[in-house]
C-alpha cells in the first residue's frame, strides 16, 4: 500500500499543503499567502473563499511537485488556524459572513458580560478555556445576531457552523461530512472537555444552537474522503488536529511532561499533561493535545498572539527590513546600553493577561534607537513572553520542570532569536532537524489511522536534534531585563 501521505496545513497567513513519504520526508510542498481584512481596529476577518481557493491549489501544486497523483496517496490530515468561525449554508455550502479570524476582539462586550454572569468558573471548570474572544463560541453567536435571519435558519438547521478544518471537510467531501476532532472542538468554549461533548449550558448562555454543530471525532479518525472532481481521485481524510496540537504531534511530545512551543503568526507553548486535566490558576487554559483511541492527552497551553507578526510588522509596516531574516543580524547589532521593550499587543494580550483591550507599545525609546534596537525589542518581546508562559506552567503543574522546550516555526530559523530565548528562560531550547512539525503532525496522525506509518513510539524515535540552545546570559543582566519586560507590560495593561 502506497504510504504517501498529505497534510493541508490551513494556517492564518498561508495555505500550505505538504506530501511527505513513508519515512516522513518532505517531497512536494505547496503554499500560498491570502489576504487578510482589518474592518476595524482589532477586528480581523478572511473570506472563507480565499482559504478554500488556496488550499485546493496549494494540494494540486504540492502533489505536481511531488510528481504524483492523488491515488497514490494513502491519506490526508488537515490541521489548521484555530478558533477562526465560519458559518456556511448546508445547501449551498457558502459562507454566510467572512470568516471571523482567531485574533479577531469584536466579541470583548459579549465575553464580559458572560463574566457578569458568573460562567467563568463553569467555562473553566469543563471548556478548560477563559471567557476571552480569542475562542470560537462568541465568534458564531456574533454572526448570528448580525447576519439577517441567521438565528432563525441555524435554529432550522440550515446554517452549519465550523472551525476551518470542519469548512474544508465538508467542502473537500463534496458537502458529505460535518465534522471537526475533540482539539478544535476543545477552542470553542462549547465543548465539555472532561466529558467529551457539546456543552447545553454554555450553548444556551453563548447563544449556539445544537444543530449548527459538528460531530466531534478522534484526532485519527475516519473522515470521508475527498470529491474526485477535485483532485482526481477519492483520498481518504484520516487526521484532524488544531495546528498547534498537531505540532505538539509532530514534535513527538506524547509523554506527560514533554512541551514544545511553536512560533508562527502568534506563539503557542503546549505542556502534554498526559491523562491529568490541570486546572490552571496562572491563567493558561487547558485544552486537549490530541486524541486517540477514545481517549483524550490533555494539555496546559499558553497562547500569545503576536509573535512572527511583529516581525511582519517590522517588514510591512515600518519597512525597515526587507525580509523577515534580515531581523536577526539587525537585532545583534543593536546597541546593547539602550533598554527598549516592545509590547506587541497589537491585538490584545493573551496568556497569561488576557487583556482584550490592551494595544501595543514601545518604551524605552532616545534619540539614538533606530531599526537595530527595534528589531531586538520585536525578536526579546517573543522570548519575554515565552517566559511568562513557561514560569505559569511551572506554578500550575510540578511536573513541568525538568521539560527542555522543543520549539518550531518559522522565527526558530533565526539562531540569535533562539539563542536569546534559552538566555532570557535561563534554560536549554531543542530545535529539530524537521521544521515543518505542524504538517507532520497532521500526516503522522492520517497515517496512523491508515495503518501506513508507526505508532507513537516508532514515530518518536524519528525525532532528531539540529542544535541545543544552552543559556549564556548573566544573571543579573537576565533579571534586569525581566524586570524591565514586566515593568513595559504593567504600563500596557488596560486593567488590574
Ligand atoms: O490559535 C491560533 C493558532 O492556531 C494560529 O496559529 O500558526 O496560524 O499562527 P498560526
Amino acid at each position: 500500500m502506497s504510504a504517501f501521505v498529505l497534510a493541508i496545513d490551513q494556517g492564518t497567513t498561508s495555505s500550505r499543503a505538504i506530501v511527505f513519504d513513508g519515512d516522513t520526508r518532505v517531497i512536494g510542498i505547496g503554499q500560498q499567502e491570502f489576504p487578510q481584512h482589518f474592518p476595524r481596529s482589532g477586528w480581523v476577518e478572511h473570506d472563507p473563499e480565499d482559504i478554500w481557493r488556496t488550499t485546493v491549489e496549494t494540494v494540486r501544486f504540492a502533489l505536481q511537485r511531488a510528481g504524483i497523483s492523488a491515488s497514490d496517496l494513502a491519506a490526508i490530515g488537515i490541521t489548521n488556524q484555530r478558533e477562526t468561525t465560519v458559518v456556511w449554508d448546508r445547501a449551498t455550502g457558502r459562507a454566510i459572513h467572512n470568516a471571523i479570524v482567531w485574533q479577531d476582539r469584536r466579541t470583548a462586550d459579549l465575553c464580559a458580560r458572560l463574566k457578569a454572569d458568573g460562567l467563568e468558573d463553569v467555562a473553566a471548570e469543563r471548556t478548560g478555556l477563559l471567557l476571552d474572544p480569542y475562542f470560537s463560541g462568541t465568534k458564531a453567536a456574533w454572526i448570528l445576531d448580525t447576519v439577517p435571519g441567521a438565528r432563525a435558519r441555524a435554529e432550522a438547521g440550515e446554517l452549519a457552523f465550523g472551525t476551518v478544518d470542519s469548512f474544508l471537510l465538508w467542502r473537500l467531501t463534496g458537502g458529505r461530512v460535518h465534522a471537526t476532532d475533540a482539539t478544535n472542538a476543545s477552542r470553542t468554549l462549547l465543548y465539555d472537555i472532561r466529558r467529551g461533548g457539546w456543552d447545553d449550558d454554555l450553548l444556551k448562555a453563548i447563544g449556539v444552537p445544537r444543530a449548527m454543530l459538528p460531530e466531534v471525532k478522534d484526532s485519527a479518525a475516519d473522515f470521508g474522503t475527498t470529491d474526485p472532481a477535485l483532485f482526481g481521485a477519492a483520498v481518504a481524510i484520516r487526521g484532524i488536529a488544531g495546528d498547534q496540537q498537531a505540532a505538539t504531534v509532530g514534535q513527538a511530545c506524547f509523554r506527560p511532561g514533554m512541551l514544545k512551543s511553536t512560533y508562527g503568526t502568534g506563539c503557542f507553548a503546549v505542556l502534554n499533561t498526559g491523562a491529568e486535566f490541570v486546572s490552571s490558576k496562572n491563567r493558561l487554559i487547558t485544552t486537549i493535545a490530541y486524541q486517540l483511541d477514545g481517549k483524550p492527552t490533555y494539555a496546559l497551553e499558553g497562547s500569545i498572539f503576536v509573535a512572527g507578526a511583529a516581525v511582519q510588522w517590522l517588514r510591512d509596516g515600518l519597512g525597515i527590513v526587507e525580509r523577515a531574516d534580515q531581523t536577526g543580524p539587525l537585532a545583534d547589532a543593536a546597541d546593547p546600553n539602550q533598554n527598549v521593550y516592545m509590547v506587541p499587543a497589537f491585538t490584545g494580550l493573551g496568556a497569561p493577561w488576557w487583556d482584550a483591550e490592551a494595544r501595543g507599545a514601545i518604551f524605552g525609546l532616545t534619540r539614538g534607537t533606530g531599526p537595530r534596537e527595534l528589531a531586538r525589542a520585536a525578536l526579546e518581546a517573543v522570548c519575554y513572553q515565552t517566559r511568562d508562559l513557561i514560569d505559569a506552567m511551572h506554578r500550575d503543574w510540578a511536573s513541568a520542570a525538568d521539560t527542555v522546550l522543543r520549539v518550531d516555526g518559522g522565527m526558530v530559523a533565526s539562531d540569535w532569536t533562539m539563542q536569546r530565548l534559552a538566555d532570557l528562560l535561563d534554560a536549554p531550547v531543542d530545535r529539530p532537524v524537521v521544521l515543518e512539525t505542524t504538517a507532520l503532525g497532521a500526516a503522522f496522525l492520517a497515517g496512523r489511522q491508515a495503518g501506513v506509518w508507526p505508532g507513537e513510539e516508532g514515530f518518536a524515535a524519528n525525532w532528531r536534534l539540529d542544535r541545543r540552545f544552552e543559556p549564556a546570559m548573566d544573571e543579573d543582566v537576565r533579571s534586569a531585563k525581566l524586570a524591565g519586560w514586566h515593568d513595559a507590560v504593567r504600563r500596557t495593561r488596560t486593567a488590574g
